[in-house]
């Protein structure tokens, strides 16, 4: 079976992405430190528990599984704390980017797909083409572009090809349930609305005072399931093209923080308040995905509804409730 080394495997998205190349027959082995994954989320394949750090561990892994392409996942993922603490962020996420790449150039292999985000774009009020321009408004923005620009320069005197995914708001979980939002440290609005709702506790909606129809944030949220099959049909792409890419992953349409509030209202009792804007927030970050549907065929299978049906199965399953 082909190999395909997946850092982050242990995390929300990349144990989706695992899953769904099991079941097309690629055998993902998943690198993860474990700072915000779970063992019990690697479940279609090796794993392999260390930090993208050490150098010689990763080189080993490499060795022993000789992996036609590397999907980078793991990331510092929370904007706000990238405000408070950025050393960190460009550590974890760009120095350990570099690590990854020279231990990849050491054993040929020369394809990477890498988890970008929708959080690189300059802020505005319409949707995002690839082709926009690009400013991000907080650290983490800031880690996910400088890794953008370094293995797009890392690629022009070398082999390596890229597909980099701007992922926009990964939602939901898996329809088995086998897997879902689980973030030691959440800060994002289905999981914490969901759980304030079941503790009876109140919600706090970050800031009214955006630039958009009522206010709050707008956010286009896309099915963790249909994120994953992206991460496959890029895998594809890059094998038959060996061309690099870029790619918007978004459902294509935005919600703002109040309008999933109403939805979620129909289903559970949400109780909230409006507390100050967060740091590093963006107001309205919506994907234009004509790119990824013409040239990857991508089309998500996922709506709104079944996002937050999911999200809502997957809170009672961990819960006992
Ligand atoms: N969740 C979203 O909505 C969203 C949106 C845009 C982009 N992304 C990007 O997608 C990727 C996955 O996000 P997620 O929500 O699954 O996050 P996650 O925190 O659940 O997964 C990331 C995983 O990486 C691991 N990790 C982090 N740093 C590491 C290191 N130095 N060495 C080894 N393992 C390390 C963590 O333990 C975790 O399991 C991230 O790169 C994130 O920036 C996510």
């Amino acid at each position: 079976m082909t190999n395909v080394i997946v850092t982050g495997g242990a995390g929300y998205i990349g144990s989706h992405v695992c899953k769904i190349l099991k079941k097309k027959n690629i055998n993902p082995i998943t690198i993860d430190n474990l700072t915000n994954g779970y063992k019990s989320f690697v479940k279609w394949g090796p794993f392999e528990k260390t930090n993208l750090k050490n150098y010689n561990r990763l080189n080993r892994i490499f060795k022993k599984y000789k992996p036609i392409a590397v999907i980078h996942l793991a990331a510092k993922i929370e904007s706000e704390k990238s405000v408070r603490n950025p050393i960190n962020f460009y550590e974890n996420n760009i120095s350990d980017t570099i690590t990854l790449l020279k231990v990849m150039e050491k054993n040929n292999v020369n394809k990477i797909i890498f988890s970008s985000s929708a959080a690189v774009y300059q802020i505005k009020n319409k949707k995002n083409f690839e082709k926009d321009a690009l400013k991000p408004s907080s650290p983490y923005g800031f880690t996910k572009l400088t890794v953008e620009n370094l293995i797009n320069d890392y690629s022009k005197n070398k082999k390596l090809k890229y597909i980099f995914l701007r992922f926009f708001n990964a939602a939901g979980a898996d329809s088995m349930l086998e897997i879902g939002e689980r973030h030691k440290d959440e800060t994002h609005l289905i999981p914490l609305a969901i759980d304030a709702a079941y503790k009876g506790k109140t919600l706090k909606i970050f800031g009214i005072n955006y630039k958009t129809k009522d206010g709050s944030a707008v956010r286009d949220y896309i099915h963790v399931s249909d994120l994953a099959i992206s991460h496959y049909l890029s895998l594809k792409y890059l094998i038959k093209n060996n061309s690099s890419q870029i790619f918007n992953v978004g459902f294509g349409k935005g919600y703002s923080v109040l309008e999933i509030i109403k939805l979620l209202k129909k289903k559970l009792n949400i109780k909230y308040k409006i507390t100050k804007r967060r740091k590093g927030d963006n107001d309205y970050l919506v994907s234009n995905t004509s790119k990824i549907k013409k040239i990857l065929r991508f089309k998500p299978t996922e709506n709104i509804h079944s996002i937050l049906d999911t999200a809502i199965n997957y809170y009672k399953k961990i819960n006992g409730l």
